[in-house]
Protein backbone atom coordinates (compact mmCIF):
# COMPACT_ATOMS: atom_id res chain seq x y z
CA UNK A 1 0.00 0.00 0.00
CA UNK A 2 1.31 3.41 -0.82
CA UNK A 3 -1.27 5.58 0.22
CA UNK A 4 -1.60 8.59 2.10
CA UNK A 5 0.49 7.76 4.74
CA UNK A 6 4.00 6.75 2.92
CA UNK A 7 5.68 3.77 3.67
CA UNK A 8 7.61 4.77 7.09
CA UNK A 9 5.90 7.80 7.54
CA UNK A 10 4.61 8.84 10.71
CA UNK A 11 0.51 9.36 10.67
CA UNK A 12 -0.37 12.95 9.79
CA UNK A 13 -2.68 14.82 12.08
CA UNK A 14 -5.36 14.85 9.48
CA UNK A 15 -5.76 11.78 8.95
CA UNK A 16 -8.28 11.41 11.83
CA UNK A 17 -8.96 15.02 12.35
CA UNK A 18 -12.34 16.27 13.76
CA UNK A 19 -13.37 19.14 12.07
CA UNK A 20 -16.42 21.48 12.96
CA UNK A 21 -18.41 22.98 9.99
CA UNK A 22 -19.40 26.91 10.57
CA UNK A 23 -22.27 28.23 8.10
CA UNK A 24 -20.89 31.86 8.87
CA UNK A 25 -24.23 33.50 7.94
CA UNK A 26 -26.22 31.16 10.71
CA UNK A 27 -23.47 30.79 13.28
CA UNK A 28 -23.02 34.27 15.43
CA UNK A 29 -23.84 37.41 14.19
CA UNK A 30 -21.41 40.35 15.52
CA UNK A 31 -22.49 43.36 13.58
CA UNK A 32 -26.67 42.93 14.17
CA UNK A 33 -27.58 42.94 10.87
CA UNK A 34 -29.57 39.60 11.24
CA UNK A 35 -27.12 37.59 9.13
CA UNK A 36 -23.84 35.74 10.85
CA UNK A 37 -20.08 37.33 10.22
CA UNK A 38 -16.52 36.98 10.97
CA UNK A 39 -17.26 39.10 14.23
CA UNK A 40 -19.56 37.04 15.39
CA UNK A 41 -17.30 33.94 14.60
CA UNK A 42 -14.73 35.58 16.56
CA UNK A 43 -16.89 35.89 19.60
CA UNK A 44 -17.66 32.08 19.66
CA UNK A 45 -14.27 30.75 18.68
CA UNK A 46 -13.50 29.36 22.22
CA UNK A 47 -16.95 27.78 22.57
CA UNK A 48 -15.90 26.13 18.96
CA UNK A 49 -12.19 24.88 21.31
CA UNK A 50 -13.83 23.86 23.98
CA UNK A 51 -15.79 20.96 21.84
CA UNK A 52 -12.04 19.20 21.22
CA UNK A 53 -12.27 19.68 17.66
CA UNK A 54 -9.05 20.14 15.52
CA UNK A 55 -10.45 22.62 13.10
CA UNK A 56 -13.32 24.48 11.52
CA UNK A 57 -14.38 24.49 7.79
CA UNK A 58 -16.08 27.70 6.85
CA UNK A 59 -18.47 27.89 3.84
CA UNK A 60 -17.97 30.74 1.80
CA UNK A 61 -17.89 34.35 2.98
CA UNK A 62 -15.77 35.60 -0.04
CA UNK A 63 -17.76 39.05 -2.12
CA UNK A 64 -21.04 36.99 -3.90
CA UNK A 65 -23.81 38.58 -4.87
CA UNK A 66 -25.42 35.37 -2.68
CA UNK A 67 -27.68 34.02 -5.03
CA UNK A 68 -26.81 30.50 -3.51
CA UNK A 69 -25.69 31.26 -0.62
CA UNK A 70 -21.94 32.42 -1.42
CA UNK A 71 -21.14 29.43 -4.00
CA UNK A 72 -21.54 32.06 -6.52
CA UNK A 73 -17.97 33.91 -5.71
CA UNK A 74 -17.68 37.07 -7.45
CA UNK A 75 -14.15 37.54 -6.20
CA UNK A 76 -12.21 34.65 -4.67
CA UNK A 77 -9.56 36.74 -3.23
CA UNK A 78 -11.97 38.96 -0.78
CA UNK A 79 -14.22 39.25 1.94
CA UNK A 80 -17.87 39.96 1.40
CA UNK A 81 -18.71 43.54 3.36
CA UNK A 82 -21.79 41.31 4.54
CA UNK A 83 -19.58 38.94 6.48
CA UNK A 84 -16.44 41.96 7.49
CA UNK A 85 -13.28 42.88 6.14
CA UNK A 86 -9.89 40.90 5.08
CA UNK A 87 -8.34 42.45 8.53
CA UNK A 88 -11.30 40.75 10.73
CA UNK A 89 -10.58 37.57 8.86
CA UNK A 90 -7.00 37.92 9.28
CA UNK A 91 -7.41 38.40 13.08
CA UNK A 92 -10.05 35.20 12.74
CA UNK A 93 -7.01 33.38 11.68
CA UNK A 94 -5.01 34.11 14.53
CA UNK A 95 -7.33 33.79 17.38
CA UNK A 96 -8.09 30.06 15.66
CA UNK A 97 -4.74 29.34 15.58
CA UNK A 98 -3.82 30.53 18.82
CA UNK A 99 -6.88 28.59 20.60
CA UNK A 100 -5.04 25.68 18.56
CA UNK A 101 -7.38 25.68 15.92
CA UNK A 102 -6.73 24.97 11.87
CA UNK A 103 -9.19 26.94 9.64
CA UNK A 104 -10.48 25.05 6.29
CA UNK A 105 -12.05 27.36 3.59
CA UNK A 106 -14.10 26.45 0.77
CA UNK A 107 -12.91 26.93 -2.72
CA UNK A 108 -15.78 26.27 -5.50
CA UNK A 109 -13.64 25.69 -8.49
CA UNK A 110 -16.69 24.45 -10.95
CA UNK A 111 -18.22 27.67 -11.17
CA UNK A 112 -18.60 31.28 -10.21
CA UNK A 113 -20.59 34.17 -10.30
CA UNK A 114 -22.20 35.70 -13.26
CA UNK A 115 -20.71 38.95 -11.73
CA UNK A 116 -17.06 37.64 -11.56
CA UNK A 117 -15.51 40.29 -13.37
CA UNK A 118 -13.75 37.37 -15.99
CA UNK A 119 -17.21 36.32 -16.50
CA UNK A 120 -18.75 39.99 -17.35
CA UNK A 121 -15.41 40.41 -19.74
CA UNK A 122 -16.32 37.24 -21.11
CA UNK A 123 -20.07 38.22 -21.89
CA UNK A 124 -18.44 41.75 -23.35
CA UNK A 125 -16.00 40.54 -25.48
CA UNK A 126 -18.22 38.44 -27.67
CA UNK A 127 -18.64 34.68 -29.95
CA UNK A 128 -15.04 33.73 -30.31
CA UNK A 129 -12.67 35.58 -27.86
CA UNK A 130 -10.65 34.39 -25.75
CA UNK A 131 -12.50 36.01 -22.39
CA UNK A 132 -15.48 33.49 -23.77
CA UNK A 133 -12.71 30.51 -23.85
CA UNK A 134 -12.72 30.59 -19.92
CA UNK A 135 -16.59 29.50 -19.81
CA UNK A 136 -18.25 27.41 -21.81
CA UNK A 137 -20.31 29.14 -24.74
CA UNK A 138 -21.71 28.03 -27.27
CA UNK A 139 -24.00 28.35 -30.32
CA UNK A 140 -27.29 26.89 -29.30
CA UNK A 141 -29.47 24.22 -32.00
CA UNK A 142 -31.50 27.01 -32.92
CA UNK A 143 -32.26 30.21 -31.19
CA UNK A 144 -34.29 28.63 -28.10
CA UNK A 145 -32.65 25.42 -28.18
CA UNK A 146 -29.84 25.30 -26.14
CA UNK A 147 -26.06 23.45 -27.64
CA UNK A 148 -27.29 20.02 -25.60
CA UNK A 149 -30.20 18.32 -22.99
CA UNK A 150 -28.04 18.78 -20.07
CA UNK A 151 -30.07 19.66 -16.80
CA UNK A 152 -29.46 22.09 -13.92
CA UNK A 153 -28.84 20.40 -11.05
CA UNK A 154 -30.86 22.92 -9.13
CA UNK A 155 -33.83 22.41 -11.86
CA UNK A 156 -34.45 23.90 -15.57
CA UNK A 157 -31.57 23.50 -18.30
CA UNK A 158 -28.00 24.22 -17.42
CA UNK A 159 -28.06 26.80 -20.62
CA UNK A 160 -29.14 30.11 -20.72
CA UNK A 161 -28.64 32.53 -23.44
CA UNK A 162 -26.23 35.28 -22.94
CA UNK A 163 -27.99 37.82 -25.09
CA UNK A 164 -31.54 36.81 -25.91
CA UNK A 165 -32.92 38.10 -28.87
CA UNK A 166 -29.77 39.00 -29.75
CA UNK A 167 -28.95 38.66 -33.56
CA UNK A 168 -25.34 39.06 -33.79
CA UNK A 169 -25.05 36.85 -30.11
CA UNK A 170 -26.23 33.80 -30.25
CA UNK A 171 -24.60 31.67 -27.52
CA UNK A 172 -25.42 30.10 -24.83
CA UNK A 173 -23.69 29.75 -21.87
CA UNK A 174 -23.14 26.49 -19.50
CA UNK A 175 -24.72 26.68 -15.54
CA UNK A 176 -24.63 23.38 -13.96
CA UNK A 177 -26.80 24.97 -10.21
CA UNK A 178 -28.31 28.32 -11.42
CA UNK A 179 -27.88 31.14 -14.47
CA UNK A 180 -26.34 32.82 -11.91
CA UNK A 181 -23.07 30.57 -11.62
CA UNK A 182 -21.45 30.10 -14.67
CA UNK A 183 -18.83 26.60 -15.11
CA UNK A 184 -15.85 27.56 -15.48
CA UNK A 185 -13.83 25.36 -18.51
CA UNK A 186 -11.79 23.52 -17.57
CA UNK A 187 -9.87 22.69 -20.54
CA UNK A 188 -8.68 25.67 -21.33
CA UNK A 189 -5.07 25.82 -18.86
CA UNK A 190 -5.88 29.31 -17.93
CA UNK A 191 -8.47 28.34 -15.57
CA UNK A 192 -5.80 26.01 -14.04
CA UNK A 193 -3.25 28.94 -13.54
CA UNK A 194 -6.27 31.01 -12.45
CA UNK A 195 -7.11 28.72 -9.68
CA UNK A 196 -3.15 28.23 -8.15
CA UNK A 197 -3.30 31.83 -8.15
CA UNK A 198 -6.20 31.43 -5.42
CA UNK A 199 -4.92 28.66 -3.50
CA UNK A 200 -1.40 30.34 -3.25
CA UNK A 201 -3.22 33.41 -1.78
CA UNK A 202 -4.98 31.86 1.22
CA UNK A 203 -2.53 28.85 1.91
CA UNK A 204 0.39 32.31 1.88
CA UNK A 205 -2.32 33.65 4.47
CA UNK A 206 -1.59 30.60 6.71
CA UNK A 207 -5.06 29.04 6.04
CA UNK A 208 -4.63 25.31 6.55
CA UNK A 209 -6.52 23.92 4.20
CA UNK A 210 -9.58 23.73 1.44
CA UNK A 211 -12.72 21.93 1.24
CA UNK A 212 -13.32 21.23 -2.71
CA UNK A 213 -16.76 22.31 -3.74
CA UNK A 214 -18.08 19.50 -6.32
CA UNK A 215 -14.59 18.51 -6.87
CA UNK A 216 -15.42 15.98 -9.38
CA UNK A 217 -17.66 17.94 -11.89
CA UNK A 218 -14.91 20.33 -13.10
CA UNK A 219 -14.48 18.73 -16.60
CA UNK A 220 -17.23 18.10 -19.08
CA UNK A 221 -16.84 15.68 -21.68
CA UNK A 222 -15.54 17.02 -25.16
CA UNK A 223 -17.75 17.82 -27.19
CA UNK A 224 -20.36 18.51 -24.65
CA UNK A 225 -22.68 15.47 -26.01
CA UNK A 226 -26.49 15.27 -25.03
CA UNK A 227 -26.72 13.48 -21.82
CA UNK A 228 -28.29 9.69 -22.08
CA UNK A 229 -30.87 10.87 -19.58
CA UNK A 230 -32.25 14.12 -20.95
CA UNK A 231 -35.63 13.98 -17.94
CA UNK A 232 -33.28 14.31 -14.69
CA UNK A 233 -33.83 17.46 -12.98
CA UNK A 234 -32.44 17.79 -9.71
CA UNK A 235 -30.41 14.89 -9.89
CA UNK A 236 -28.45 16.22 -13.01
CA UNK A 237 -24.72 15.67 -11.54
CA UNK A 238 -25.43 12.04 -10.38
CA UNK A 239 -27.28 10.98 -14.00
CA UNK A 240 -25.72 12.90 -16.48
CA UNK A 241 -22.02 11.39 -16.84
CA UNK A 242 -20.90 13.92 -18.93
CA UNK A 243 -20.44 16.51 -16.23
CA UNK A 244 -18.95 14.26 -13.32
CA UNK A 245 -15.85 12.43 -12.59
CA UNK A 246 -14.35 12.93 -16.15
CA UNK A 247 -10.89 11.71 -15.98
CA UNK A 248 -9.02 14.86 -16.99
CA UNK A 249 -9.81 16.36 -13.21
CA UNK A 250 -7.37 14.20 -11.65
CA UNK A 251 -4.40 15.99 -13.15
CA UNK A 252 -6.10 19.34 -11.50
CA UNK A 253 -6.12 17.31 -7.84
CA UNK A 254 -2.29 16.37 -8.59
CA UNK A 255 -1.82 20.11 -9.34
CA UNK A 256 -3.27 21.35 -6.19
CA UNK A 257 -1.11 18.82 -3.94
CA UNK A 258 1.86 19.74 -5.31
CA UNK A 259 0.92 23.51 -4.42
CA UNK A 260 -0.39 22.04 -1.11
CA UNK A 261 3.10 20.31 -0.03
CA UNK A 262 4.76 22.84 -1.19
CA UNK A 263 4.10 24.68 1.87
CA UNK A 264 5.07 24.45 5.60
CA UNK A 265 3.09 22.60 7.73
CA UNK A 266 1.26 20.79 4.50
CA UNK A 267 -1.96 22.08 3.53
CA UNK A 268 -4.94 19.56 3.45
CA UNK A 269 -7.36 19.28 0.48
CA UNK A 270 -10.98 17.82 1.21
CA UNK A 271 -12.91 17.04 -1.52
CA UNK A 272 -17.09 17.26 -1.68
CA UNK A 273 -16.66 14.15 -4.22
CA UNK A 274 -19.72 12.74 -4.69
CA UNK A 275 -19.83 9.59 -6.13
CA UNK A 276 -19.78 5.85 -5.18
CA UNK A 277 -16.95 5.05 -2.79
CA UNK A 278 -14.85 3.21 -5.28
CA UNK A 279 -14.97 6.15 -7.41
CA UNK A 280 -14.61 8.35 -4.51
CA UNK A 281 -11.58 6.97 -3.34
CA UNK A 282 -9.70 7.49 -6.73
CA UNK A 283 -9.20 11.13 -5.73
CA UNK A 284 -7.62 9.99 -2.53
CA UNK A 285 -4.86 8.44 -4.16
CA UNK A 286 -1.39 9.72 -2.79
CA UNK A 287 -0.49 12.46 -5.11
CA UNK A 288 -4.17 13.46 -5.00
CA UNK A 289 -6.29 15.23 -2.45
CA UNK A 290 -5.67 14.12 1.37
CA UNK A 291 -9.55 13.49 2.15
CA UNK A 292 -13.53 13.03 0.33
CA UNK A 293 -16.37 12.79 2.19
CA UNK A 294 -17.92 10.04 2.66
CA UNK A 295 -21.61 10.84 2.39
CA UNK A 296 -22.35 7.10 2.51
CA UNK A 297 -24.29 7.13 5.53
CA UNK A 298 -26.25 9.93 4.41
CA UNK A 299 -28.11 8.34 1.53
CA UNK A 300 -28.66 4.43 3.69
CA UNK A 301 -31.42 4.32 6.13
CA UNK A 302 -30.99 3.04 10.05
CA UNK A 303 -29.56 -0.04 8.36
CA UNK A 304 -26.97 -1.86 10.30
CA UNK A 305 -26.22 -4.50 7.07
CA UNK A 306 -26.14 -1.42 4.77
CA UNK A 307 -23.66 0.48 7.00
CA UNK A 308 -22.05 -2.64 7.28
CA UNK A 309 -21.65 -3.27 3.45
CA UNK A 310 -20.57 0.33 2.83
CA UNK A 311 -18.36 0.47 5.67
CA UNK A 312 -16.61 -3.00 4.36
CA UNK A 313 -16.25 -1.25 0.73
CA UNK A 314 -14.41 2.11 2.30
CA UNK A 315 -12.32 0.10 4.13
CA UNK A 316 -10.90 -1.43 0.81
CA UNK A 317 -10.95 1.54 -0.81
CA UNK A 318 -8.48 2.66 2.31
CA UNK A 319 -6.66 -0.14 1.82
CA UNK A 320 -5.86 0.32 -1.87
CA UNK A 321 -5.78 3.95 -1.52
CA UNK A 322 -4.51 4.71 1.61
CA UNK A 323 -6.97 7.66 2.51
CA UNK A 324 -8.98 6.73 5.80
CA UNK A 325 -12.75 7.87 5.11
CA UNK A 326 -13.85 11.19 6.49
CA UNK A 327 -17.27 10.77 8.09
CA UNK A 328 -20.05 13.37 7.72
CA UNK A 329 -23.34 12.89 8.71
CA UNK A 330 -25.13 16.53 7.83
CA UNK A 331 -23.65 19.68 5.91
CA UNK A 332 -25.61 22.94 4.67
CA UNK A 333 -26.90 20.98 1.89
CA UNK A 334 -28.20 17.68 3.89
CA UNK A 335 -31.59 17.20 5.60
CA UNK A 336 -30.81 17.11 9.45
CA UNK A 337 -29.75 13.60 10.61
CA UNK A 338 -32.32 13.98 13.14
CA UNK A 339 -35.11 14.41 10.96
CA UNK A 340 -33.58 11.62 7.96
CA UNK A 341 -33.61 8.98 11.22
CA UNK A 342 -37.14 9.63 11.69
CA UNK A 343 -37.79 12.62 13.27
CA UNK A 344 -39.26 13.04 17.20
CA UNK A 345 -37.44 11.33 19.72
CA UNK A 346 -36.85 8.32 17.94
CA UNK A 347 -35.10 10.24 15.35
CA UNK A 348 -32.77 12.23 18.24
CA UNK A 349 -31.69 8.90 19.85
CA UNK A 350 -30.44 8.04 16.16
CA UNK A 351 -29.13 11.01 15.44
CA UNK A 352 -26.83 10.90 19.09
CA UNK A 353 -25.89 7.97 17.97
CA UNK A 354 -25.04 8.32 14.81
CA UNK A 355 -22.88 10.82 15.85
CA UNK A 356 -21.14 8.96 18.43
CA UNK A 357 -20.81 6.47 15.78
CA UNK A 358 -18.75 8.81 13.50
CA UNK A 359 -16.53 9.62 16.12
CA UNK A 360 -15.55 6.83 16.76
CA UNK A 361 -15.21 5.02 13.49
CA UNK A 362 -11.60 4.94 11.63
CA UNK A 363 -10.31 8.43 9.73
CA UNK A 364 -11.68 11.56 9.69
CA UNK A 365 -15.41 13.12 10.79
CA UNK A 366 -17.00 16.36 10.58
CA UNK A 367 -19.61 17.60 12.92
CA UNK A 368 -21.87 20.26 10.93
CA UNK A 369 -22.57 23.31 13.51
CA UNK A 370 -26.40 22.49 15.75
CA UNK A 371 -25.25 18.55 14.86
CA UNK A 372 -23.72 18.76 18.46
CA UNK A 373 -27.02 20.22 19.59
CA UNK A 374 -28.94 17.61 17.90
CA UNK A 375 -30.92 20.15 16.19
CA UNK A 376 -34.02 18.78 13.48
CA UNK A 377 -34.48 20.25 10.45
CA UNK A 378 -37.24 23.21 10.20
CA UNK A 379 -39.79 23.51 8.18
CA UNK A 380 -39.61 26.87 7.10
CA UNK A 381 -42.53 28.64 5.80
CA UNK A 382 -43.09 28.63 2.35
CA UNK A 383 -42.42 32.89 1.63
CA UNK A 384 -39.48 32.54 4.12
CA UNK A 385 -37.55 30.02 2.31
CA UNK A 386 -34.28 31.54 0.15
CA UNK A 387 -32.84 28.35 -0.99
CA UNK A 388 -32.44 28.64 -5.20
CA UNK A 389 -33.17 24.69 -5.32
CA UNK A 390 -36.32 25.46 -3.86
CA UNK A 391 -37.10 28.34 -5.99
CA UNK A 392 -36.05 26.40 -9.36
CA UNK A 393 -36.27 23.16 -8.34
CA UNK A 394 -38.70 22.58 -5.30
CA UNK A 395 -36.11 21.23 -2.72
CA UNK A 396 -35.37 23.93 0.15
CA UNK A 397 -32.08 23.63 1.87
CA UNK A 398 -32.84 25.99 4.25
CA UNK A 399 -34.43 23.98 7.23
CA UNK A 400 -30.64 22.79 7.83
CA UNK A 401 -29.65 26.50 7.87
CA UNK A 402 -31.81 27.97 10.22
CA UNK A 403 -29.71 30.38 12.50
CA UNK A 404 -28.15 28.20 15.70
CA UNK A 405 -29.72 29.55 19.33
CA UNK A 406 -27.45 30.04 21.76
CA UNK A 407 -29.28 31.19 24.59
CA UNK A 408 -32.26 30.10 26.15
CA UNK A 409 -34.42 33.35 26.35
CA UNK A 410 -35.17 34.33 22.98
CA UNK A 411 -34.66 38.07 23.27
CA UNK A 412 -35.76 37.87 19.46
CA UNK A 413 -32.99 35.54 18.20
CA UNK A 414 -32.14 33.51 20.96
CA UNK A 415 -28.32 35.11 21.31
CA UNK A 416 -28.05 34.80 17.24
CA UNK A 417 -28.04 38.09 17.27
CA UNK A 418 -27.19 41.42 19.83
CA UNK A 419 -31.20 42.30 21.13
CA UNK A 420 -32.38 45.00 18.84
CA UNK A 421 -31.18 43.55 15.54
CA UNK A 422 -33.62 42.84 12.68
CA UNK A 423 -35.17 39.46 12.77
CA UNK A 424 -32.33 36.95 11.57
CA UNK A 425 -31.94 35.99 7.74
CA UNK A 426 -34.16 32.78 8.12
CA UNK A 427 -36.52 32.52 11.00
CA UNK A 428 -36.15 31.02 14.23
CA UNK A 429 -38.67 28.21 15.39
CA UNK A 430 -40.27 29.76 18.72
CA UNK A 431 -38.75 26.12 20.87
CA UNK A 432 -35.40 27.34 19.58
CA UNK A 433 -34.16 28.18 23.24
CA UNK A 434 -34.81 24.56 24.56
CA UNK A 435 -32.09 23.59 21.73
CA UNK A 436 -29.61 26.08 22.84
CA UNK A 437 -25.90 25.98 23.67
CA UNK A 438 -26.83 27.56 27.10
CA UNK A 439 -29.40 24.27 27.76
CA UNK A 440 -26.96 22.29 26.37
CA UNK A 441 -24.99 23.05 28.51
CA UNK A 442 -26.97 23.28 31.54
CA UNK A 443 -28.39 19.41 31.09
CA UNK A 444 -25.34 16.72 31.76
CA UNK A 445 -27.02 14.31 29.49
CA UNK A 446 -27.06 16.44 26.85
CA UNK A 447 -25.56 15.86 23.16
CA UNK A 448 -23.55 18.42 23.37
CA UNK A 449 -21.86 16.89 26.81
CA UNK A 450 -21.61 13.63 25.03
CA UNK A 451 -19.36 15.06 21.65
CA UNK A 452 -17.07 17.19 23.97
CA UNK A 453 -17.00 13.82 26.57
CA UNK A 454 -16.34 11.82 22.92
CA UNK A 455 -13.93 13.78 21.57
CA UNK A 456 -11.91 14.07 25.18
CA UNK A 457 -11.57 10.09 24.94
CA UNK A 458 -10.85 9.92 21.72
CA UNK A 459 -7.96 12.01 22.43
CA UNK A 460 -7.04 9.76 25.06
CA UNK A 461 -7.51 6.68 23.61
CA UNK A 462 -5.10 8.37 20.38
CA UNK A 463 -2.18 8.90 23.37
CA UNK A 464 -2.50 5.62 24.67
CA UNK A 465 -1.88 3.87 20.99
CA UNK A 466 -5.03 2.18 21.95
CA UNK A 467 -6.20 3.73 18.39
CA UNK A 468 -3.83 5.32 15.48
CA UNK A 469 -4.86 8.01 12.97
CA UNK A 470 -4.67 5.60 10.02
CA UNK A 471 -6.49 2.95 11.89
CA UNK A 472 -8.74 1.32 9.67
CA UNK A 473 -11.95 -0.94 11.04
CA UNK A 474 -13.41 -4.73 10.66
CA UNK A 475 -17.07 -4.43 10.06
CA UNK A 476 -19.85 -6.51 10.46
CA UNK A 477 -23.64 -7.01 11.85
CA UNK A 478 -24.16 -9.52 15.25
CA UNK A 479 -27.95 -11.10 15.86
CA UNK A 480 -30.59 -8.65 16.35
CA UNK A 481 -29.32 -5.44 14.20
CA UNK A 482 -26.08 -4.90 15.57
CA UNK A 483 -23.24 -2.84 14.09
CA UNK A 484 -19.90 -3.62 14.59
CA UNK A 485 -16.78 -1.68 14.13
CA UNK A 486 -13.40 -2.84 15.53
CA UNK A 487 -10.47 -0.52 14.90
CA UNK A 488 -7.71 -3.02 16.42
CA UNK A 489 -8.19 -5.34 19.20
CA UNK A 490 -8.80 -3.02 22.01
CA UNK A 491 -11.61 -0.88 20.57
CA UNK A 492 -14.73 -1.72 19.01
CA UNK A 493 -17.92 0.77 18.14
CA UNK A 494 -21.20 -1.00 18.25
CA UNK A 495 -24.72 0.37 17.32
CA UNK A 496 -27.89 -0.95 18.12
CA UNK A 497 -29.83 -0.34 14.71
CA UNK A 498 -32.76 -2.99 15.42
CA UNK A 499 -35.60 -3.32 17.07
CA UNK A 500 -34.25 -4.92 20.32
CA UNK A 501 -31.66 -4.17 22.46
CA UNK A 502 -28.50 -6.25 22.76
CA UNK A 503 -25.24 -8.21 23.78
CA UNK A 504 -22.68 -6.23 23.77
CA UNK A 505 -19.09 -8.26 22.80
CA UNK A 506 -16.96 -8.89 25.82
CA UNK A 507 -15.62 -5.53 27.67
CA UNK A 508 -15.93 -2.01 29.21
CA UNK A 509 -18.51 -0.01 27.93
CA UNK A 510 -16.64 3.68 27.61
CA UNK A 511 -18.91 5.97 26.25
CA UNK A 512 -22.55 5.22 25.33
CA UNK A 513 -25.46 7.70 23.55
CA UNK A 514 -28.32 6.10 25.93
CA UNK A 515 -27.79 4.54 29.53
CA UNK A 516 -27.66 0.64 28.98
CA UNK A 517 -30.65 -1.61 29.99
CA UNK A 518 -30.03 -2.65 33.90
CA UNK A 519 -29.61 -6.08 32.03
CA UNK A 520 -26.29 -4.66 30.43
CA UNK A 521 -27.60 -4.55 27.03
CA UNK A 522 -27.43 -2.05 24.23
CA UNK A 523 -30.84 -0.83 24.02
CA UNK A 524 -32.08 0.33 20.23
CA UNK A 525 -30.98 3.39 18.46
CA UNK A 526 -27.86 3.60 21.18
CA UNK A 527 -24.32 3.46 19.96
CA UNK A 528 -21.55 2.35 22.52
CA UNK A 529 -17.53 2.59 22.47
CA UNK A 530 -16.36 -0.50 23.87
CA UNK A 531 -12.91 -1.24 25.35
CA UNK A 532 -11.79 -4.83 24.84
CA UNK A 533 -10.44 -6.55 28.33
C1 LIG B 1 -22.53 23.25 -2.02
C2 LIG B 1 -23.92 23.77 -2.17
C3 LIG B 1 -23.96 24.61 -3.44
C4 LIG B 1 -23.44 23.82 -4.64
C5 LIG B 1 -23.10 24.71 -5.78
C6 LIG B 1 -22.49 22.32 -3.20
O1 LIG B 1 -22.04 21.18 -3.14
O2 LIG B 1 -22.28 22.57 -0.82
O3 LIG B 1 -24.37 24.49 -1.06
O4 LIG B 1 -25.28 25.00 -3.70
O5 LIG B 1 -22.27 23.13 -4.33
O6 LIG B 1 -21.97 25.43 -5.47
Amino acid sequence: MSGSTEEGQKPRWWQDAVIYQVYPRSFADGDGDGVGDLAGLLTRLPYIASLGVDGIWMTPFQPSPQVDQGYDVSDYCGVDPLFGTMAQFDELLAAAHALGLRIFLDVVPNHCSSEHLLFQAAVAAGPGSPERAMFHFAKGRDADTPPNNWQSVFGGRAWSRVNPGSDTDQEWYLHLFSPEQPDWNWRNPAVGDYFEDVLRFWFDKGVDGLRIDVAHALFKADGLPDAANADSVVDGLRSNLHVSDQEEVHEVYRRWRRVADSYSPERVLVGEVNLDPDRAARYTRHDEMHQAFAFAFVKLGWNAAAWAAVGTELEAARREHGAAPTWALENHDIVRSVTRFGGGERGAMRARAGLLAVLGLPGGAYIYQGQELNLPEVDVPLDARVDPMWHRGGVSRDGARIPLPWTVDSGDTFGFSSPGAPAPWLPTPEAWGSRSVEAHLNDSGSTLHLVTTALELRKQLREKEILAADDGGTWRVENGGLLICERGDQFLLAVAMGDDACHLPDGNVVLASSPLTPEGLLPPDAAAWVLRN
